[in-house]
């Protein structure tokens, strides 16, 4: 059995990029969940509610999201109907939107569970609290749990994939649009990797455009960024899962890119 995720969607060039090579994934992996973290998908900042649609059309089984979940200011007035949309569960009690949701597909009840890290990020309640009363939750219902941690410090994305090794079947990064190399089983058959990167343009600056994330960082002056346009790349992860046991027993980077393009 085989969980496919897709890294955060940057603005047109991500959706692109997303609609292009989503269909070739699935035809390779042939996976039984797909997550697609949205948080830039409306130009870089938030998602609307057309845009949730078109990446639900795309082929996603479930979006998450991170910080940018409140960017667009529309997200109030659908997050509570979007069944396949997730925001990160330790904001505050009574936040609208759900920051877990269990799905069932062909009778196989997935968990998937959203949280944010608070190193170097605004103040949330303890992302590690709050998954593991999550996690008991959802471990009543189904062994297959998979974790989207939306942090900034590696430490902290580590400390969350030990902390959660044997519970659950993956804990993946995101927010940090760069895919890392450490993707790996830890010792109680959980899948990890730090981050599993964006999907959106190739020769940004984090999917920026370089000019204006330039000019802030040589006057320090406030600058508006805008998503870079140009050539496009994918990155992901798919998490081979042991069907008795819901543990994992491979985690592939996936990157596409013109320099490394997708052999199917
Ligand atoms: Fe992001
Ligand atoms: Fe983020």
């Amino acid at each position: 059995m085989k969980f496919l995720f897709i890294g955060d969607i940057v603005g047109s060039s991500g959706r692109r990029a997303l609609r292009e090579y989503l269909p070739k994934l699935k035809r390779k992996y042939n996976p039984t969940v797909t997550i697609i973290n949205g948080e830039n998908a409306a130009g870089g900042r938030g998602i609307t509610e057309k845009i949730y649609k078109e990446l639900m059309d795309t082929g996603a089984d479930l979006i998450t999201m991170g910080n940018h979940t409140w960017d667009k200011k529309e997200i109030f007035d659908f997050i509570d109907s979007a069944q396949h949309l997730i925001r990160p569960a330790n904001f505050p009690a009574d936040t609208p939107g759900q920051g877990a949701s269990l799905l069932n597909i062909n009778n196989i009840e997935v968990a998937v569970i959203n949280v944010q890290g608070r190193t170097f990020m605004p103040a949330l309640d303890c992302p590690f609290r709050k998954v593991d009363e999550l996690v008991r939750h959802y471990s009543e219902v189904t062994p297959y749990i998979f974790v989207d941690f939306h942090a900034e410090a590696t430490s902290e994305k580590q400390a969350m994939g030990w902390y959660l090794d044997g519970k659950v079947t993956a804990v993946v990064g995101t927010h940090t649009h760069v895919q890392t190399s450490d993707n790996r089983i830890l010792q109680e058959g959980t899948a990890y990797i730090t981050d599993v990167g964006m999907t959106g343009p190739y020769d940004g600056i984090l999917g920026m455009e370089r000019e204006a994330v330039l000019k802030r960082f040589l006057t320090g002056l406030p600058v508006r960024f805008e998503v870079m346009s140009g050539r496009e790349q994918l990155n992901g992860v798919c998490v081979t899962v042991d069907k008795a046991s819901g543990m994992a027993t491979n985690i592939e980077r996936i990157q596409i890119n013109e320099d490394k393009p997708l052999f199917e």
